[in-house]
């Protein structure tokens, strides 16, 4: 009766929806505090005061509520542009930007913008699998290719030969959701030499999509490479979800290359989708609110504390797990290679975590550490117990 394919994603569900769902019963039947939840990445810090007296301020302003253009209002634009031409050193002009509603629709209006059905989408597991229906819902599917063990960097063979006549685009997102690694220069230098290669085989390009969501949220002075100035065939996606603390306002930016050849093009059937698919245009007044806070991260130090808590206490338990240099996950190793019983037992300890299979990378576990430190400090005694359970 209703969407066959929707109907059937229904009940194969998502699992980091799953354990929110069971982590809302534990909470109710133990109380909350007796509950430690890793399982969702919502961020923890109240947006700055400066980003909420704009928005305050800018609420009141006469006409700001109207319709606008489809690519979001053009002073905007125009200061993404500078930022992002900042970033890069590429000639970024207002025309290359469209405003979108959060990172999830800018992904959704690039691949509607890229793909026909049958297209292939390579994405780095481990990945946020929400990509498969941004992908998905536009008759394209993605090609998961794994990150190297232990370092989650990219493998450039693998992609390399994972590359065929309907690869459309690659995802790249480092700061990575959930491994926490960051992609070092040398990597996408390696990886644009592979996509060079695999063009000239094949004769047609491959667009670099960097979902950017997490790029200002890095620790210990690790500087994330600018895909922009490395991939002239680029596409970033950026939101404010996490850098501003506003996930639930729904807004953030599409980036075309400047140097991408046919990008008028591309850039109008952006700004066509963005119509189509029915978001019409960013939210108005947030636009607006970010504008001024285009290079601000809010809650970077309380984040690093909490990353370096956790780590601690996961390590001295004896996981073994990389130390994220960026964005606010942990991907430690589970101790037996099922991670679904895994995170069944962890729960048994009232502990939430997502296994690595609801990022196509089974045998680890993500855990999402923008909870508070009492959290964290009181969860160290489960990790340990749960550690024992497996007997090593
Ligand atoms: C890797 C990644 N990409 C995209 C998104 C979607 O972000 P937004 O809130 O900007 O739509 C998320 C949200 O958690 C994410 O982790």
């Amino acid at each position: 009766m209703f969407s066959k394919s929707v109907t059937a994603a229904l009940s194969s569900g998502s699992m980091i929806r799953a354990m929110f769902e069971q982590g809302a019963q534990l909470k109710a039947k133990y109380g909350a505090d007796n509950v430690y939840d890793f399982a969702l990445g919502n961020p923890d810090p109240e947006p700055d005061p400066e980003v909420i007296d704009d928005i305050r301020r800018l609420a009141a302003e006469p006409g700001i509520h109207k319709y606008m253009a489809n690519a979001g209002f053009s002073d905007v634009r125009a200061r993404v542009a500078d930022y992002m031409k900042a970033q890069s050193g590429r000639a970024f002009t207002a025309d290359d930007i469209v405003m979108v509603v959060g990172a999830a629709a800018g992904l959704s209006v690039t691949f509607h913008s890229l793909l026909d059905p049958g297209d292939e989408v390579i994405v780095l597991a481990p990945y946020f699998m929400e990509y498969n229906s941004y992908v998905g819902n536009q008759g394209g599917t993605v090609k998961p290719v794994k990150t190297l063990p232990d370092t989650f960097r990219p493998d450039i063979p693998a992609i390399r030969a994972a590359i065929g006549p309907r690869t459309k685009a690659i995802i790249l997102n480092s700061p990575n959701n959930p491994s926490g690694a960051v992609y070092p220069e040398e990597d996408l230098l390696a990886l644009r030499d592979a996509l060079a290669d695999a063009e000239a085989e094949f004769g047609t390009p491959v667009y670099v999509v960097s979902d950017e969501p997490y790029v200002k949220i890095v620790y210990d002075g690790v500087e994330v490479p600018s895909v922009a100035r490395i991939f002239q065939n680029s596409i970033v996606v950026n939101s404010f979800s996490k850098s501003l603390a506003l996930p639930g306002e729904r807004i953030g930016y599409v980036a075309v290359n400047p140097d991408l050849p046919d990008k008028e093009l591309l850039e109008a059937a952006l700004i066509y989708s963005n119509r189509t698919l029915g978001f019409v245009n960013a939210p108005a007044l947030f636009q607006k609110a970010i504008v001024d806070h285009l290079d601000r991260s809010v809650g970077l130090d309380a984040y690093r504390e909490r990353r370096d808590m956790l780590y601690a206490i996961v390590t001295a338990a004896g996981f073994e797990c990389l130390k994220p240099q960026g964005a606010f996950y942990l991907f430690p190793k589970c101790p037996i290679p099922d991670d679904k019983r895994f995170a069944e037992v962890a729960l048994k300890h009232r502990t939430i975590v997502v296994a690595g299979s609801g990022f196509c990378y089974p045998g680890y576990f993500r855990l999402a550490y923008c909870v508070s430190k009492e959290t964290i400090l009181n969860s160290a005694e489960a990790f340990n117990k749960i550690y024992r359970e497996f007997g090593t």
